[in-house]
């Protein structure tokens, strides 16, 4: 691949010499350097810095000698534009089969999400259509809603099995996971989670699944390394905190950390269960006391834990909103994810998920930015990989259109401001 040099950047954000997950008020301050350029060799970030520095010969003197000896470097011209580390999205459901929007209007009449669940509508609605829809058709149907998002600047993402809930179904949909990873340029993770519902049968009598899960599923999925992480939806009449810490003892005895999803609707111990297990990611939360909230600050202060909150699951389900800021106050390491999946949040539009967490949570466009962004990569396991403009990392870039201001990006919610996107180098959506 030959080196590129992105020049005259109106302003290059979320520049850091060293990259770390961003914990309470470090979520405010989002670097930049305006009149910038960027250096990319073999699809990575090699060098960055004020235009200045490149016109006098000063700062990056390797990018400097290959821009002038290499015949095929390429030259992008960003007059106006601001680039920006594509969206790191932790926490998304991408691989289902067809939509469920016969269920969003029976809530528009008056069903609750928990209600539809009961009467074996939602997850298991979605799990029937899975087991009969034939693995290339899953793929494709992924396939095309990933290259929805890169457009709209995605380039990391985490997905969900949970569609399967039994040992065909979940392995399914694993390797249509493997598959996207194999063939997309995206940096993607998979989490295993099978304990996403209780499938019909075993509605009464939990212990049947819990051990097709523990002794069918996990063996085979660490044999084939088919996941990454593992994920329970611990809630009431789903699973329990007991159940919860059960299943991810078992995952981490094969490998996988936990991601969970907690505090959704009800509080039901999932958070205290997650800092015992020392999760990667407590995500949801849109339903904490202020006692939890006090626990989150303070494991957040010794641990790298990421609290992943989805505005757009929220805003669908029609629920309060995160409450954003009493966990930043609180000192917590904070990322917004799109939560994509077809029951609770039909899009993965990251830039409507900064701007609704701006408008709903009171977010600065600064701490969601980094949110969705750098802290996103951490959630994933790809901080040293993405999420930020450092040496080193991969050259996963937005670029805009030519906007006013930094706000400017979710106080316009409804446009589409993005110009061209890059991964791993390439320009992936746009123009070159
Ligand atoms: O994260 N809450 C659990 N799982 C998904 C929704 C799944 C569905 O309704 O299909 C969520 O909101
Ligand atoms: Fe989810």
């Amino acid at each position: 691949m030959s080196p590129q040099l992105i020049v005259y950047i109106r302003q290059l954000w979320n520049t850091r010499e060293q990259s770390r997950l961003l914990k309470g008020k470090e979520l405010a301050i989002l670097p930049s350097i305006e009149n910038a350029y960027l250096f990319i060799t073999d699809g990575k970030i090699a060098g960055y810095g004020p235009m200045s520095d490149l016109e006098s010969g000063k700062g990056m003197q390797e990018g400097l000698s290959i821009s002038s000896s290499s015949p095929d470097l390429q030259t992008i011209d960003a007059t106006g534009q601001f680039v920006l580390p594509a969206w790191c999205d932790s926490h998304t459901h991408l691989v289902f089969a067809g939509s469920r929007e016969g269920e969003f209007v029976d809530k528009i009449r008056g069903l609750s999400y928990a209600g539809i669940n009961a009467r074996g509508g939602g997850i298991l609605h979605s799990a029937q259509k899975l087991n009969d829809m034939e693995e290339e058709d899953l793929f494709d149907q992924a396939w095309n809603r990933l290259q929805e998002l890169t457009r709209l600047g995605t380039g990391a993402i985490e997905i969900k099995s949970g569609y399967g809930l039994c040992v065909e179904g979940e392995l399914k949909m694993l390797r249509v996971i493997r598959k996207l990873k194999q063939r997309s340029p995206l940096s993607i993770k998979a989490t295993f989670l099978g304990a996403h519902t209780y499938p019909l049968a075993h509605r009464q009598v939990h212990q049947g699944y819990i051990d097709s899960l523990v002794r069918e599923m996990l063996p085979v999925i660490a044999e084939e390394r088919l996941a990454d992480y593992i994920d329970v939806f611990c809630e009431k009449g789903f699973f329990s905190a007991a159940e919860t810490e059960t299943i991810c003892l078992a995952g981490i005895r094969h490998g996988l950390k936990p991601k969970l999803h907690v505090n959704q609707l009800n509080s039901i111990g999932g958070i205290q269960a997650g800092i015992r297990l020392n999760a990667l990611s407590l995500d949801h939360l849109e339903t904490l006391t202020g006692e939890e909230i006090g626990l989150l600050g303070r494991h957040s202060s010794g641990s790298e834990m990421v609290c992943t909150l989805l505005p757009t699951a929220a805003f669908f389900l029609r629920m309060p909103f995160q409450p954003a800021r009493d966990l930043i106050d609180a000192g917590c390491a904070v990322a917004l994810a799109s939560d994509y999946n077809p029951g609770s949040s039909p899009s993965g539009n990251m830039n409507l998920v900064i701007a609704m967490s701006c408008i709903g949570m009171k977010m600065l466009p600064e701490e969601a930015i980094n949110a969705a962004t750098l802290n996103g990569s951490y959630a994933m396991g790809l901080g040293s990989e993405t999420g930020s403009i450092t040496v080193g990392k991969r050259a996963n870039l937005i670029f805009t259109k030519p906007v006013p201001s930094l706000a400017y990006l979710p106080y316009a919610f409804g446009s589409n401001l993005i110009d061209k996107v890059m991964i791993g180098g390439e320009i992936v959506s746009g123009q070159q």
